[in-house]
């Protein structure tokens, strides 16, 4: 969702505020506005729409000035539009802000009592227009900060200008991300790490209520309460900026797909030891994942679909029955839940805000609680006990897909892991296993060929109105995934059904012509996935089955069939091959549709609000 940059520094901050808006797109934004200190003062532009409408309003000659602070808007308080942008201003002060203010009509009716008026009908404004009341009292900014935060209910991450502190940012963060970029005689402040690549890979954490300040020399950081500083140690970035650039890709979601197989090889080779799966580098310890009830899974979307894959692989493996559950439905269920259950929680970017209320409420009760993880240091990743972090690198895209497979593969080295644990699998069969976990990269690499195919059906399928995706067990998780992967983007209808259940109404829906994507990798239960297959083309449906290599499939149950690569060694592991093809065709249909692929209508990458 919305995203924050501050610079100070030598270099002229309105370049380096718009490559950091930039960077910071992918997280979805409505408006985008900077602020900076020029020669004749604290100047603020902003506009609705993309950032090349704001590029258009500050013309070719960029502003002078070397701070400032810059933000793409999501909206939730105000429509779109250009005062509704931020940074939004009050007397001296001005300041951008991502997260929610909960009290702010309360605030506000304070203010507005107070004969103050408001320009816009965001729940920022509020926060500019009660911190300029609390420093014309105190008229120190780290004061007047701190009495404000006393007042605000709700998630913030604020970057703060003060008119008569030339150079300076202040920034604050409570339930919302913000990081302190560290450079050579520059600083930033960011709201992702991928803002501030381009300068420094060095950064500091900000914890909830602690204050910063930088300059171009300084980067301090004042503890909630008094005024003492506080020491961190810097954190390092591993990511780099060409991860998070689309090298000559028309779209990162291509690249994204592509990369797979390396993000897939990072995460899994750290966590196998001498043909066992071990998790010693994570500090996740045996006792840790040994002796509890159950396993209870806690996503959204895409992170759930793949938790979805996690219970099929832990109920199979290591026999331990484990429920997947969807975080803001979690939230608020007064789950049965407790000290013998281990919680696991699911996300790429660790922000969610459901996720992240799921796995508070989890702690609340006692249960244990670990973290899948694709961001270092974010606030799930800090809040859960234990984290398995993904090494998907950076994520640009909107649309969730090298994380989906490497969120997927860490199930199967859990699944093990615990099998192994609770005396269901011995060392002997385990290390089988571990050798076809060590050839996922290869086979999801070989499952990268079947791109040809998928665009000639992507061509097939361009031109319907509604699609529905079918499977069974594993499947039927991936018809999920496949489905949701092609609505987000291409903005067609389409739905997945457990294949047995279209019977059951939803085959009403099948005339002549509507595409039905049948996902049928499992041998088992191939012949009853086929059945439904000929159930739908009895009705007039056009049939795209993903299959096994060598799979039987006879010409009056499909009209195109995409197979697997015989790499694929054992079925539990097909998922991860066949999801591939399920993220090319809904790639490849929203690009002959001319979708904005990476920055889908309406979606944000990191849903930090409810
Ligand atoms: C879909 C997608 C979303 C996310 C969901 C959770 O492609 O990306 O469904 O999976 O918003 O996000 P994280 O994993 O960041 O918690």
């Amino acid at each position: 969702m919305c995203g924050i940059i501050g610079y100070s520094g030598k270099l002229q901050a309105a370049n380096v505020l718009l490559e950091g808006l930039r960077n910071l797109e992918y997280r979805g934004y409505d408006s985008a506005g900077i602020s900076l200190f020029t020669k004749s003062g604290l100047k603020t532009y902003k506009a609705q729409g993309r950032l090349s409408q704001l590029e258009a309003l500050l013309g070719e000659n960029l502003p002078e000035g070397q701070c400032g602070i810059g933000h793409t808007r999501w909206a939730t308080h105000g429509a779109p539009s250009n005062v509704n942008a931020h940074p939004h201003a009050s007397g001296s002060i001005t300041l951008v802000h991502n997260g929610i203010l909960e009290n702010y009509m309360e605030l506000k009716e304070v203010l507005l009592k107070k004969g103050r008026v408001f320009a816009s009908q965001t729940d920022t404004e509020v926060i500019a227009q009660w911190l300029d009341e609390e420093y014309q009292q105190a008229h120190e900014p780290i004061k007047a900060i701190r009495k404000t935060l006393k007042a605000l209910k709700g998630s913030y991450a604020l970057g703060i200008l003060f008119a008569e502190h030339p150079g300076v940012i202040y920034a604050v963060r409570k339930d919302s991300p913000l990081i302190i970029g560290l450079g050579q005689g520059e600083n930033l402040i960011a709201s992702d790490i991928t803002a501030i690549l381009t300068y420094t890979r060095d950064y500091l954490l900000v914890e909830e209520n602690e204050i910063a300040m930088i300059t171009p020399e300084q980067a301090k950081i004042y503890s909630p309460e008094g005024e003492q500083l506080v020491k961190r140690e810097p954190c390092r970035a591993d990511w780099d900026i060409g991860a998070a650039q689309k090298g000559g890709y028309a779209h990162f979601m291509r690249k994204e797909i592509d990369e797979q197989p390396h993000a897939l090889e990072a995460t899994i080779s750290p966590r196998v030891n001498n043909g066992q799966i071990d998790f010693s580098v994570d500090h996740v310890e045996d006792a840790f994942l040994s002796n509890f009830h159950s396993v209870q899974i806690v996503a959204c979307g895409t992170a759930m679909h793949a938790g979805m894959i996690g219970k099929h692989l832990i109920e199979s493996l290591a026999r331990i029955p484990v429920s997947v559950n969807i975080a803001s439905e979690y939230r608020y269920s007064n789950p049965i839940v407790g000290k013998d259950d281990l919680v696991i929680i699911v996300s790429q970017s660790g922000e969610t805000a459901d996720t992240l209320a799921a796995l508070r409420l989890a702690k609340l009760h006692g249960a244990r609680t670990l973290a899948i993880v694709n961001v270092v240091g974010s606030s799930i990743a800090r809040e859960a006990e234990r984290v398995l972090y993904t090494y998907a690198g950076p994520e640009i895209a909107v649309a969730s897909t090298k994380a989906y497979s490497v969120q997927t593969a860490m199930f199967y080295l859990l699944a093990l892991r615990i099998a192994y644990l609770s005396g269901n699998m011995d060392t002997d069969k385990i290390f089988r296993y571990v050798e076809k976990i060590q050839a996922i990269s290869q086979m999801v690499k070989d499952s990268l060929k079947t791109a040809p195919i998928c665009k000639e059906i992507a061509a097939d399928l361009v031109d319907s109105s509604d699609l529905f995706y079918i499977g069974r067990g594993l499947d039927y998780c991936l018809s999920l995934e496949g489905s949701l992967k092609l609505k987000e983007i291409s903005y067609l209808h389409s739905e997945a059904y457990a294949a047995g259940e279209l019977k059951h109404g939803t085959i009403s829906l099948i005339t002549e012509k509507v595409p039905v994507i049948a996902v049928a990798t499992q041998s088992s239960i191939l012949e009853k996935m086929i059945s439904n297959m000929r159930e739908v083309k009895a009705r007039g449906g056009f049939v795209v089955v993903i299959c096994q290599a060598g799979s039987n499939i006879p010409e009056d149950a499909a009209d195109r069939v995409i197979y697997l690569p015989d790499s694929v060694k054992d079925e539990l592991l097909a998922p991860l091959a066949a999801i591939v093809p399920l993220q090319l065709i809904a790639y490849e249909i929203a690009s002959l549709r001319g979708c904005d692929v990476d920055k889908p209508r309406n979606l944000a990458k990191s849903v930090t609000v409810e």
